[in-house]
């Protein structure tokens, strides 16, 4: 095993590929690989790809073409595509891109190790099984070095829900749930590195079921580690938000009060079309629940604009649901019909209509975002630092609410709680003035 090798990642999507990158390097590692941060430096490239909407397919097959003279000038590069579009387009990739070499699904990265010894006789492998093992029981233990203090723990993959326009489903399989033991060892050894704030992820992490009671025992048996001062998750579809999980956002002091809950459409005819399975008055009653439980949570959520059919008073309604709940944060997509979804086939809208849609719905939630930061303003909120900003000096960390705070003070804040002063808001972040060091 030579320890010379350079590894590449990059990575697309959402935060379960954050994950499933890491531990990715992790797994190749043990192979000798180092990580680097060029790719004119790499011996092997690993594209970590989305197939959630269009765009995000297209840019592996810009980059792959960027990729090109890299390997023309270094025939000893072994470039590896990875992820949800691996798992979709894996022969595809393979008929039409000889320069890749690997295609990985996101449930069979664990065989990594094999797959880059033979990628390295020369050989081109695809493997894109969703094989019965537990996945994270063949990765083993996460490594003992020191990190930064926040991380992503994947407690849930996979998705049975089938929203029509939506490919997870069939690029991430069935729901599975790790059991709580193993998340539990995980975390420990998370905080064991330096860790302080876990986020749980999972494409539907309320539905985790790996323990009676659900992802609100889960999180009450993580609240309990020594040493975690944060909880999070994300993504949670509302249908699964139970009675426990919204009671723990009242009495769980280390569940943040933010919580990403999309709801896709205001429009009942709509969300029946997009086989969500609730309606927008349901969802708004949950949204009340939820802050009766948590008066001050900040609530963030995705929306489709120009589903198939969605007419101006579709649409209308969805803007009166985000006027009537009044978002922290959210983000919104123009819909893009995916393959071999339920809703690809069906007629598209005018483009321009769509993007006039989309541009008034970014309006009116960036209204709303703002004005969640402005309330921030003056008041006294506890910041996790994470990494220096910009200016010498300046450090960046996220409140409780998930706003990004910039504050001026000393080297020692890298990865400690302080409690800050909210100052001023600008656009996309607050800045503060320290009021003493936790
Ligand atoms: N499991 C999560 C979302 C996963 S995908 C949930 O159920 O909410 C993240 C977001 O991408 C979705 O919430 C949806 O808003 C958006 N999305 C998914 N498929 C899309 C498509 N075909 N076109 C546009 N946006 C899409
Ligand atoms: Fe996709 Fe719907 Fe599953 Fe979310 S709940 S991952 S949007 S199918
Ligand atoms: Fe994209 Fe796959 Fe995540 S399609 S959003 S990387 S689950």
């Amino acid at each position: 095993m030579s320890a010379s090798r350079k590894l590449f990642i990059k990575t697309y999507g959402c935060q379960m590929n954050v994950y499933d990158s890491e531990r990715m390097a992790e797994t190749l590692a043990a192979e000798g690989y180092e990580t680097t941060e060029s790719p004119e430096e790499a011996d092997m490239v690993l594209l970590n790809t989305c197939h959630i909407r269009e765009k995000a397919a297209e840019k592996v097959f810009s980059e792959l073409g960027r990729l090109r003279p890299l390997k023309e000038a270094k025939p000893g590069l072994r470039i590896g595509v990875a992820g949800c579009v691996a798992q979709a387009e894996g022969d595809e990739i393979m008929r039409r891109m000889p320069l890749v070499d690997l295609v990985v699904g996101p449930q069979s990265y664990f065989r990594l190790p094999e797959m880059a010894r033979a990628v390295e006789g020369g050989a081109r492998v695809v493997d894109t099984d969703f094989p019965a093992e537990d996945k994270f029981d063949l990765l083993g233990a996460r490594p003992r070095g020191r990190r930064g203090p926040t991380a992503f723990l994947t407690v849930q993959e996979g998705c049975d829900k089938f929203c029509a326009f939506c490919v997870v489903p069939y690029t991430r399989g069935a729901e599975v749930s790790r059991p709580a033991d193993r998340i539990l060892d995980e975390a420990r050894a998370l905080i064991a590195a330096g860790v302080r704030e876990i986020t749980l992820l999972g494409q539907n992490v309320n539905a985790w079921h790996g323990a009676a009671g659900g992802l609100a025992t889960l999180i009450g048996q993580l609240a309990r580690l020594e040493g975690l001062d944060r909880i999070r998750y994300t993504t949670s579809h509302p249908n699964d938000m139970d009675d426990a999980l919204i009671a723990a956002h009242g009495h769980e002091k280390r569940l943040m009060p933010y919580l990403h809950l999309p709801v896709q459409s205001g429009s009942d005819r709509v969300l029946k079309a997009m086989n969500r399975k609730h309606t927008a008055e349901a969802y708004l009653r949950l949204v009340e629940r939820i802050r009766a439980a948590r008066p001050d949570i900040l609530l963030s959520s995705d929306f489709i604009v120009g589903f198939p059919g969605e007419t101006e008073e579709e649409f209308a309604a969805t803007m009166d649901l985000v006027r009537a709940v009044g978002f922290g944060s959210a983000y919104s997509f123009r819909y893009s019909p995916r393959p071999g979804t339920p809703a690809a086939n069906r007629p598209e809208l005018p483009a321009d209509e769509v993007e006039d849609r989309l541009y008034r719905l970014q309006a009116l939630i960036d209204t709303q975002a703002r004005a969640a930061q402005e309330a921030m303003v003056g008041r006294e909120v506890g910041v996790l630092f994470e990494r220096r900003g910009r200016l010498p000096g300046q450090w960046v960390g996220k409140s409780d609410h998930l706003h990004a705070v910039h504050v001026h003070g000393p080297d020692t804040l890298s990865g400690t709680f302080a409690r800050v002063r909210i100052t001023a808001s600008a656009p996309h972040s607050l800045a503060g003035e320290l009021i003493e060091p936790a």
